[in-house]
């Protein structure tokens, strides 16, 4: 028989994550105070995040102890099962062997939690009662609201509008976990009332959604904000996903040729793919690949650039590839890959040429997506789909090519609380989208002034 599962026992879960930043060819650019233009300092950021999260985020160490009371939750799903795709390959009759690693196993059905329990961990010990947020697609918002019920804090979410009303399970699971959910913009801040005065049908986007989360915990002592992506502490987090899968590619006698993971503010795809971006850097060949969706090609056709985090330019200037904080991509079915910016980290990788990024579709995506879950069983995520994507045209190359091929891929979460989604698609409106590069010339105008790296 066939082996289809590559499982780790508990104890052979990573006891460390890994920081990337210890091996990095060159350092990255410091994220900028946004009003003296000089790099933002520990204290400056004390009144939005905990200091020991903070200590993480600047921290050039290489290997991290995972607290224990992190790693008695992370053993409720974890160590993730590596599969063989072997029904996919067979569909794609091509000379590849698909490895994924299924992160649609988590009690929320993604990646977030991985970084939402280390989250709501630290803040606890640091003395926090309530943490604020915000959610796209609700992935990360429904993640955090476990988080916070397992050690015993509030948590509000703003969730972007477009996706609170598609989305109601995924707003309903976070009541379930007790968590407070609201439409983003709201007008529970100044942020949300000006954009709702501009613009009463707006459909929100994580930007927004950001600063309303910010604007909430401000002058609170006792909250904090939390943020789902892009920082590097996140992507540290989520490191556990690549080194764990490292650990089961080595049980199988494997190595990757590509390492490829959809991507919107980075975590995920920096999570899977940081360990073997180290090997990369120490002389391994290996691919590593990042994919987003054509609707919001922040890595293919922004510049790198400092821009804000957020909408109403609240956050530090972080260096990244962008497309504008005030861009609002169109309401496409994978929220959580609507973000204008992209993670420093993932941005630095991409800039130094150890990451290459493309853009799919989101009818190639979801077509793939489909194929999927026709074949694998398993529905994949809307955004996921995009990796699954880029999985298929990798493939089709290697048939063209006639070259065997070993693909590793994060299968980032699950589905099937996004079937109006696929409802969309099965029937016919889904339309293809690409960014208009006007819209990318008018939303980079907010560009100007800002400091260049
Ligand atoms: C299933 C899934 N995959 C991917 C993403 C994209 O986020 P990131 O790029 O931070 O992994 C999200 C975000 O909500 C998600 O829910």
């Amino acid at each position: 028989m066939d082996q289809v599962k590559v499982n780790l026992e508990d104890r052979e879960i990573p006891r460390q994550w890994y920081n990337i930043q210890a091996d990095l060819p060159t350092p990255m650019k410091p994220p900028l105070h946004p009003g003296t233009g000089k790099p933002i300092r520990p204290q400056d950021l004390a009144p939005v995040f905990p200091m020991n999260l903070i200590e993480q985020e600047v921290s050039t160490e290489r290997w991290i102890d995972i607290p224990s009371e992190i790693l008695e939750k992370y053993l409720l799903w974890r160590p993730t099962p590596l599969y063989r795709a072997r029904n996919f390959e067979k569909l794609l009759d091509a000379p590849v062997r698909i490895y994924y690693k299924n992160e649609g196993v988590s009690p929320p059905g993604s990646h977030k939690p991985n970084t939402a329990v280390a989250q709501a961990y630290y803040n606890k010990v640091f003395g926090i009662e309530r943490l604020s947020t915000e959610t796209g697609a609700g992935q990360w918002g429904s993640a955090l609201s476990m988080a916070c019920q397992m050690f015993g804090l509030k948590c509000r979410v703003f969730m972007v509008r477009v996706s609170f009303e598609q989305k109601p399970y995924r707003r309903l699971m976070m009541s379930a976990w007790g968590a407070e959910c609201l439409p983003s913009p709201s007008d529970r801040t100044a942020a949300g009332r000006k954009i709702l005065a501009e613009n009463p049908d707006s459909p929100g986007s994580l930007g927004i959604a950001i600063s309303e989360a910010i604007e909430d915990v401000v002058g609170d002592e006792k909250a904090r904000y939390s943020l789902g992506s892009v920082l590097n502490y996140v992507i540290l987090h989520q490191s556990i996903i690549g080194l764990e899968a490292h650990k089961q590619m080595e049980k199988i006698g494997e190595y990757p040729d590509v390492v490829m993971g959809c991507a919107g503010g980075g975590s995920n795809f920096a999570g899977i793919a940081v360990p073997f971006v180290r090997d990369k850097i120490y002389g391994k060949e290996v691919r590593i690949v990042a994919a987003e969706p054509t609707s919001c090609p922040t890595l293919t056709k922004g510049p790198f650039a400092y821009d804000f985090g957020d909408t109403a330019m609240t956050t530090p200037l972080l260096p990244m590839y962008t497309l504008g904080h005030d861009f609002l991509p169109l309401p496409i079915h994978a929220g959580g890959l609507r973000y204008h910016g992209m993670a420093p980290i993932v941005s630095h990788l991409v800039k130094e040429g150890l990451v290459e990024a493309r853009a799919l579709d989101q009818i190639e995506a979801f077509s793939s997506g489909v194929q999927w879950a026709r074949s694998e069983g398993f529905i994949p995520a809307p955004e996921t789909n995009h990796v699954i994507a880029a999985v298929v045209q990798e493939a089709k190359r290697a048939k063209e090519e006639g070259k065997e091929r070993v693909i590793l891929f994060n299968w980032s979460g699950h589905g099937i609380i996004d079937l109006a989604a696929y409802d969309a698609f099965l029937s016919n409106r889904l339309t293809p989208y690409e960014l208009p590069d006007e819209e990318i010339q008018r939303a980079l105008k907010t560009l100007e002034g800002l400091p260049k790296p």
